[in-house]
């Protein structure tokens, strides 16, 4: 089958994958609805095409922290990578790089941030999931500063706590212990769990604990790193981040893993970006999955966007060079959406390109 979109990838993806890896991938917490959301909100946002704009020359590239990127759809942070494919982080690192973006790893990466950084000639940002020590979530920082992240990204939704993702419950999902947790050895928590009983044993026995507001102000503190924090999906949450300090924010539902009936995060985009006001910098994810839902979600005030299993679904289907088709893909049909709708490139996409529901 030739791969024309993301469904197309998704299909194949599917047949590639064992059924309760597929499951875990792409379910959701309980009904799924806020999955679904995620990407119907995007479909029922219609756009505006402006005519006789000269558009041969069109400009896909942004800036995100004073780093050029190609086009402006990153890798989010996800887990267990092995699941999916040997190469793991290392072949989405290198799929990043080459198509000119930058991707997030984290806490639940198989291969280490080191090993990863070895094989990236891109700019990659580290993911958070916090503990409850102190010293242990510092180590942690202090790596992903050595190992030359660019960034520092704290999930702050409900990530850390179990989710009733009822998929994973009827297959008795469990994580093989095969399965590293790269960043986790060596910081001062139970490396010989890690060692003895892989991933899973390990996970049920750690103290990972959501953060409070004390405990941004105190990362704030003790890293030089931009941090941005992934999961605001409210005004009142995006302001009072702001006063924090800190240099961007995700709107995100986890991709509706988390809790199910939220809104979905197109749809809590504009709040945050009133609450915001041009203070900081404001990324999207969770239903990206077209050209034209990455210019809606700029359109609305996100700087650029992430794209979680779409990665994880070009993985399974060819390794990096899925990966690879999937950034490709997506570049193509921002290109195509810029020159039908009459915009010479991403910064000349604003509010008046898109009609709400
Ligand atoms: C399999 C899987 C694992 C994930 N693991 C993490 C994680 O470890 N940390 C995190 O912040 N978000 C994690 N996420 C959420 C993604 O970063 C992202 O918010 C979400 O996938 C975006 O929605 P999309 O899949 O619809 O693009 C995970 C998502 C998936 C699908």
């Amino acid at each position: 089958m030739d791969v024309v979109n993301l469904a197309d990838m998704e299909a194949l993806a599917r047949e590639r994958l064992p059924r309760d890896v597929w499951d875990w991938l792409a379910g959701g917490a309980e009904d799924e609805r806020t999955v679904a959301w995620n990407t119907e909100a995007f479909r029922r946002i219609r756009v505006r095409p402006r005519v006789l704009v000269d558009v041969r020359q069109r400009e896909l590239a942004v800036n995100i922290l004073g780093q050029d990127v190609a086009l402006p759809v990153l890798v989010a942070p996800m887990s267990h990578h092995a699941l999916i494919h040997p190469d793991a982080e290392l072949a989405v690192a290198r799929a990043a790089a080459a198509m000119g973006t930058i991707a997030v790893f984290g806490t639940g990466a198989h291969y280490s941030i080191e090993e990863v950084a070895a094989v990236s000639s891109g700019p990659i940002w580290f993911q958070l999931y916090c503990h409850d020590s102190r010293p242990v979530v510092e180590r942690i920082i202090r790596r992903a500063e050595a190992a030359g992240c660019r960034a520092l990204v704290v999930t702050v939704d409900g990530g850390h706590y179990d989710a009733r993702r009822e998929r994973n419950i009827r297959n008795r999902f469990r994580l093989p212990s095969s399965l590293r947790l790269g960043n986790l050895v060596g910081v001062g928590m139970d490396d010989e769990v890690l060692r003895t009983e892989g991933a899973p044993g390990f996970l049920a026995k750690a103290r990972s604990m959501p953060p409070t507001w004390d405990d941004i102000a105190w990362i704030r503190s003790v890293t030089h790193l931009p941090l941005i924090l992934k999961g605001i999906m409210t005004g009142e949450d995006a302001a009072r981040a702001v006063d924090l300090g800190v240099d961007g924010l995700i709107v995100s539902n986890h991709g509706g893993r988390g809790i199910d009936c939220t809104l979905a995060s197109i749809e809590a985009l504009p709040e945050v970006v009133e609450a915001v006001a041009g203070r900081t910098m404001v990324l999207l994810d969770s239903g990206v999955r077209r050209g034209t839902d990455v210019l809606k979600a700029i359109a609305l005030g996100a700087q650029a966007v992430l794209i979680g299993r779409p990665v994880l679904w070009g993985l399974a289907v060819d390794g990096e060079a899925g990966v690879r088709r999937v950034f490709e893909i997506l570049r193509d049909e921002i290109d195509t959406a810029l020159a039908q709708l009459g915009r010479p490139g991403v910064a000349s996409v604003d509010r008046s390109m898109v009609v709400l529901p």
